[in-house]
C-alpha cells in the first residue's frame, strides 16, 4: 500500500495535490499526485513502499487545509465480480496485515467521493457494508476495542460498483466522520444557513473540552460582518455576549436574547468598546484575503482579542499559494510581536469558495523596550 487517497470538495483537487506534495516533501517523502478534475479526491503515489503509511501517521491531519480525509490505499481494484466483491477486498487486507496490523481495526466505512455521480453509489455502499463487515469480523478484523485512539478505521472508496480502493486511516490522525463530512442539522431558529459554517469550525478546531472552557457565559465576542446573524447565533447559543458589527439588519430574535449589541459600523474601523475585555473575534466579511488577514493580525497584535475564527475568500487562481502566503504572513507578524500562537485552517464542508481559519494566542513574550 504505497498510495494516499485524500478526499476534498469537487473542484479543489489541484489545491489538495499541491498541498500534499509539499507536506510529503517536507518529510523527505517523494511521489506524485494523480489529479482527475472534479473527481472529489486525489491519489498521492509514493515512490517507496510503506511511505504512504508514514505520511498517514506523520502529517498531522489537522494541518491539511484542503483534505477532508486521508487514507492509505493499495492499487485500484477493478473488474470486481458482481457475485463476489468481498473476497478480493479481504484478500487485500490479509496481504498487508503482517506489516500493518490491520487487526487493530475498529470501524468500517464504505465510501464514495462527494460528487453527484459517485453519490449514486451510496445505496449500494450502504447495502454492501453489512455483509463485508460480517466477513471482515470472521477473518479477525474489526474486533479491536480502541484505547487512547490507537486503532485504525478500514475504508473502501468505491469509484464504480466494480472498482474500489481498499485502505485504512489512523483513528488518531483522521477526520472522525464518514466521508470526512460532519453531519450537522440546521437549527430552525437560526437566521441564516452560514450558521453551520461557524458550528463546523468550532467542532473542527476546538473540540468539546476547549469549547466549554473558552466559549461560555463569561466570554464576550465581536462578530464583524454579522448580519443577518447566523454566526452571532452560534456564539449566543453558547452563552456569550456579542457585539454584532454590520450596517445590515440583524435578526430580531437575536436582539430579544439581550445578549447582542448591534453596532451598525464599518468592520474595518470598529474597535472594542473601552474597558471591555473581548476574548473572541469572528469575521465573515467577504473581502480580499490579504485585507482580512491584516485586520485579524491587527486585532491580535493590539490584544483586542485572544482568539479568532474567520473566513478567507479564495481567489480565482493560485488559490493554495494565496492561502499559504496569507497564513505565513499572519504567523510571521505574530512572531515578530512575540506572540506564540496556534493557526489551523480548513476548507470545511460548509465552505464553498473560502476557507476557515482559527488563530489562538497561546502566550506573549514581548521584549521590554530599553529605557
Ligand atoms: C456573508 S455575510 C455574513 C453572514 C453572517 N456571518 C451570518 O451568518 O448570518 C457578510 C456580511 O458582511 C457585511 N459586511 C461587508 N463589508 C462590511 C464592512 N466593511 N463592515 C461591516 N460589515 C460588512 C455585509 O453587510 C454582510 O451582511
Amino acid at each position: 500500500m504505497n498510495k494516499l487517497a485524500l478526499y476534498c470538495r469537487i473542484g479543489f483537487e489541484k489545491e489538495l495535490a499541491a498541498e500534499i506534495s509539499e507536506k510529503a516533501g517536507d518529510l523527505g517523502i517523494y511521489g506524485f499526485a494523480r489529479v482527475a478534475e472534479n473527481s472529489g479526491y486525489v491519489i498521492f503515489e509514493c515512490y517507496q513502499e510503506n511511505e504512504a503509511d508514514r505520511l498517514a501517521q506523520e502529517i498531522p491531519f489537522q494541518q491539511l487545509i484542503f483534505a477532508r480525509q486521508m487514507i492509505v490505499v493499495s492499487d485500484l481494484l477493478t473488474a470486481l465480480p458482481p457475485d463476489d466483491r468481498i473476497r478480493p477486498i479481504i484478500a487485500q487486507y490479509q496481504q498487508h496485515n503482517d506489516n500493518l496490523n490491520l487487526k487493530l481495526s475498529t470501524e468500517l466505512w464504505v465510501e464514495t467521493a462527494d460528487t453527484n455521480e459517485a453519490k449514486a453509489l451510496s445505496t449500494f455502499c450502504r447495502k454492501f457494508t453489512v455483509p463485508l463487515r460480517q466477513q471482515l469480523k470472521k477473518c479477525g478484523f474489526l474486533n479491536f476495542r480502541e484505547v487512547n485512539g490507537n486503532g485504525v478505521t478500514l475504508h473502501i472508496l468505491f469509484l464504480a460498483n466494480d472498482s474500489c480502493y481498499v485502505g485504512y486511516s489512523y483513528n488518531n490522525n483522521h477526520a472522525p466522520h464518514f466521508m470526512g463530512i460532519p453531519r450537522l442539522k440546521f437549527p430552525s431558529d437560526a437566521p441564516s444557513r452560514s450558521t453551520l459554517k461557524l458550528e463546523e469550525a468550532i467542532l473542527t478546531f476546538l473540540g468539546e473540552k476547549e469549547e466549554k472552557q473558552r466559549m461560555n457565559d463569561q466570554v464576550k465576542a465581536v462578530d464583524l460582518g454579522a448580519c443577518p446573524g447566523g454566526w452571532t447565533y452560534q456564539l449566543v447559543k453558547r452563552g456569550m455576549f456579542v457585539y454584532a458589527v454590520d450596517h445590515g439588519k440583524i435578526a430580531p430574535s437575536l436582539m430579544e436574547t439581550g445578549r447582542v449589541d448591534h453596532c451598525p459600523e464599518d468592520g474595518f474601523k470598529f474597535q472594542p468598546p473601552k474597558r471591555t475585555k473581548i476574548d473572541w473575534l469572528v469575521c465573515d466579511m467577504v473581502e480580499q484575503p490579504a485585507r482580512i488577514t491584516a485586520l485579524m493580525t491587527k486585532w491580535l497584535i493590539h490584544a483586542w482579542c485572544k482568539e479568532t475564527i474567520f473566513n478567507l475568500k479564495l481567489p480565482m487562481k493560485k488559490r493554495y499559494q494565496e492561502v499559504r502566503s496569507c497564513l505565513q504572513k499572519l504567523s510571521d507578524d505574530l512572531n515578530k510581536q512575540g506572540l506564540t500562537h496556534r493557526i489551523q485552517a480548513k476548507h470545511l464542508f460548509h465552505d464553498r469558495e473560502e476557507i476557515t481559519v482559527h488563530v489562538l494566542i497561546t502566550s506573549v513574550y514581548r521584549q521590554k523596550s530599553e529605557g
